[in-house]
């Protein structure tokens, strides 16, 4: 498709089609699983072939089959300006792969204070041995990153909302500063996805995809993935080559078909989100709601100009109590679950404990990171009630 086709045609088209080439499909709706590992050539000269372009058609299983391309080439129509997208085996190794496609040892990365804290361990554990250093940001700076740029900085790592603590960023404003001195931009763009905030189209060189949680969508497979300008798609596909990075093709036939249902789930989430995070802002026992369709998240205003919507993530701060009060509230929920990862169709609560260098976590007692997921919020909102009643009570 060409760049002008896919701007023209809605997200939710793309949605369905992208990806689905006839040669792909074979005449059915969805990419079959190719499982491969060695392809089989006709004769030398076949070989030879395609030992000369292995980036297109069928060469090794670790270069994927249509099953893998399938998914790749629907998330690069999901962002228009992007060259292409590589699959990785988790959202951290998207997250290595694509980090460690633009620096080298020398450069400076600067990274939000809100970034998922695992980027933080790989920044802190990979990139500093390497001669790599990372230094933090304010995630509400906007265009004042530009004072923050050095002699050796190579890239600038967003990741909007922040993790835990939802701060939306100033992303088309920080990007351009970013692209005025040859800096290259990476954001973590899990929370909202390509549907709710298209990175490219807004000044992002890499985008970064946790696909675990909503391309999947129903918490069954671990898998990550980055889109690219043409600027800098080259060298994430030779960094992912060279690491070896591939994923199965029975978890991209899974993560394909999670993403063909993104449109009406992300709805769902949102309005459920919605729903609960509002009602938990009007109750005496919580001090604080953060989402970022909320006035008060910091930076709303950029979640109102620059996303389509929310999804199902967001944290409430309880108004005072200790670790046993917040215990009580989770560990008593009916119908949410007590664990790691989001983005599936099933509600999660989870005890959070920001870590943050630049600006030390305050609060006005413990957080609680929910995922609301396709249930009744008349159910969640039931259960809630039940549980901040057992943290009234354990609070005293
Ligand atoms: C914002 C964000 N980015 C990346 C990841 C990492 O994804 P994965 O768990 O697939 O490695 C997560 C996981 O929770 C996340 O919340």
């Amino acid at each position: 498709m060409t760049k002008e086709q896919q701007t023209q045609i809605a997200a939710a088209t793309r949605l369905v089609e992208g990806g689905r080439r006839p040669e792909w499909t074979t005449g059915i709706v969805n990419p079959p699983v190719w499982r491969a590992s060695t392809i089989l050539f006709d004769d030398v000269a076949a070989l030879r072939a395609a030992a000369a372009a292995p980036n297109d058609g069928l060469y090794y299983g670790r270069r994927g089959t249509p099953t893998q391309w399938a998914l790749a080439d629907a998330l690069t129509e999901l962002e228009p300006g992007a060259a292409g997208t590589m699959l990785y085996p988790s959202g951290v190794a998207a997250i290595a792969g694509a980090l460690l496609s633009v620096l080298k040892p020398g450069d400076e990365l600067l990274v939000a204070d809100t970034v998922y804290d695992p980027t933080r361990a790989f920044c802190r554990s990979v990139l500093a041995p390497l001669g790599i250093t990372t230094r933090y940001y304010d995630p509400t700076i906007g265009a004042g990153i530009a004072g923050l740029f050095g002699e050796r900085t190579r890239a600038l790592f967003l990741e909007s909302p922040g993790s835990l603590s939802f701060e939306v960023q100033d992303v088309p404003a920080m990007c351009a500063a970013a692209r005025a001195r040859g800096i290259v931009t990476l954001l973590d763009n899990t929370w909202a996805t390509p549907l709710l905030f298209p990175a490219i189209a807004h000044g992002t060189d890499l985008t970064i995809l946790a696909c675990t949680k909503y391309i999947v969508g129903h918490s069954d497979v671990m898998m990550g993935s980055v889109t690219a300008t043409p600027d800098h798609f080259e060298a994430l596909r030779r960094t992912a080559q060279l690491y070896g990075n591939c994923v199965s093709p029975d978890d991209a036939y899974l993560a394909s078909r999670g993403l063909r249902t993104l449109g009406v789930r992300l709805r769902q989430h949102q309005e459920g989100g919605l729903a609960v995070a509002r009602w938990l802002a009007d109750q005496p026992q919580v001090a604080r709601v953060l989402h970022p369709a909320l006035p008060g998240c910091p930076g709303h205003e950029y979640w109102v100009r620059d996303f389509n919507g929310a999804s199902g993530l967001f944290t409430f701060i309880l108004d005072g109590g200790g670790e046993a009060a917040r215990t009580s509230l989770i560990d008593g929920l009916a119908h949410f679950g007590i664990g790691f990862s989001w983005g599936g169709y099933e509600s999660l609560a989870l005890p959070i404990d920001p870590v943050r260098s630049v600006n030390p976590w305050r609060a006005e007692g413990p957080a609680v990171r929910l995922h609301i997921g396709l249930e009744d919020a008349d159910d969640l909102i039931a259960d809630l009630a039940a549980g901040l009643c057992r943290f009234e009570q354990a609070r005293g």
